[in-house]
């Protein structure tokens, strides 16, 4: 198949780990006899450095007018003080928006050999973790009205939330979905005893339940599921939520994996065009130093394959191989303990490739 894929490495250990992947989408490619026509865009702070914006609408068309996008991380000290609206964080919410990806998919899953890793209990990591964070990722808070002035001579900020219908009824038909062809369980996060928001969406989500009998549903207030996601997270199948709360919650569950570095994510809307990403972000304390983990990365290539590209085959080889690099005692830094083999992140890339 031919595909063309939009490689943005942004910032930080970015373009570390997105070359690690870009090694995995050429093995892919040569294997299964694919071609992946790859062009590298600028992102994040290197677009505010040479275009003094973060996401040019040239990359924008070009992201739009391609099969998938890859993305590194955003972000770092040097643009911490910039003027608000061009911070890389910017680029990255535009990108979002303007490719209608409603729909951020972040997998949680513990693979046994990193139970020890996990800052949780051992009878509760002992038991399998695997669950799907749904995170609505083009509505709510990041994108209402904001507003910084001075009332009464106070200095007063405001951030709308908003959702309409539309916005719910759209991100909770996926997770329903995805809760249908994993183990028909979803969990729909929200603050209805509190949010307008809130209230709307678990009416939503009542709605399109009576289509999906099959599915056992649970709502929880979103100050109950942070705990009940450190209590029994073995528990949890799917869950949707809104997306300042899917921000939140999905950071808190990378780490009952072990590290956030293993965390892949796909950011997918109502067409095949994607954009995929690993969850953390730019790391700048130890950019350059070739030690990050690229396996959220790399699992995020195997997310574009399956999604984007319809290659279950080929995604699920890419995944076989990170179990067996995890099996056979391979580990970053951060995930490293005692009894290990530490490897750098070009020597994890390079033994995913081979075992692919
Ligand atoms: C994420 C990140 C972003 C977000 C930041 C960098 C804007 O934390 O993808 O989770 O909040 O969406
Ligand atoms: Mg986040």
């Amino acid at each position: 198949m031919d595909k063309k894929i939009k490689i943005l490495k942004g910032d930080g250990i970015g373009p570390e780990i997105v070359d690690e992947s870009i090694k995995v989408l050429n093995k892919i490619s040569l294997k299964y006899n694919h071609n992946f026509e790859l062009e590298e865009l600028l992102f994040g702070g290197a677009s505010i450095d040479y275009y003094g914006e973060p996401l040019t609408d040239e990359v924008v068309e070009k992201c739009k007018n391609s099969d998938a996008v890859l993305l590194g991380a955003i972000g770092g000290p040097k643009w911490d003080n910039i003027d608000k609206n061009i911070r890389p964080e910017k680029g990255l919410l535009k990108i979002r928006k303007e490719l209608e990806l409603f729909a951020n998919i972040r997998p949680i899953r513990l693979y046994d050999e990193l139970s020890k890793s996990s800052p949780l209990k051992e009878e509760i990591v002992n038991k399998k973790i695997d669950f799907v964070i749904i995170r609505e990722l083009t509505g709510g808070v990041y994108f209402g009205n904001k507003e910084t002035k001075i009332i009464n001579e106070v200095e007063t900020a405001t951030d709308t939330m908003e959702y309409n219908y539309l916005e719910i009824d759209r991100i909770g038909k996926i997770a329903f979905e995805v809760a249908m062809k994993r183990n028909k369980k979803l969990a729909s996060v929200d603050k209805a005893n509190v949010l307008d928001t809130s209230k709307l969406w678990r009416k939503t989500m009542h709605m399109i339940k009576e289509k999906y009998s099959d599915v056992k549903y649970e709502d929880i207030l979103v100050d109950n599921a942070a705990m009940q996601i450190i209590k029994r997270p073995y528990d949890f199948d799917v869950m949707v939520t809104e997306n300042m709360f899917g921000d939140i919650l999905s950071d808190e569950a990378s780490i009952i994996a072990g590290s956030i570095g293993m965390m892949p994510s796909a950011s997918i809307g109502n067409k095949k065009l994607g954009l995929y990403e690993p969850i953390h972000g730019s790391a700048p304390d130890i950019a350059g130093q070739n030690i990050a983990n690229p396996i959220g990365t790399i699992l995020s290539v195997a997310m574009m394959l399956r999604y984007s590209f319809d290659m279950d085959l080929e995604a699920n080889n890419i995944e076989k191989a990170v179990e067996k690099v995890i099996s056979d005692g391979y580990r970053t830094v951060d995930i490293y303990k005692e009894g290990d083999i530490k490897v750098s992140c070009s020597e994890m890339g390079d033994i995913i490739n081979k075992y692919i």
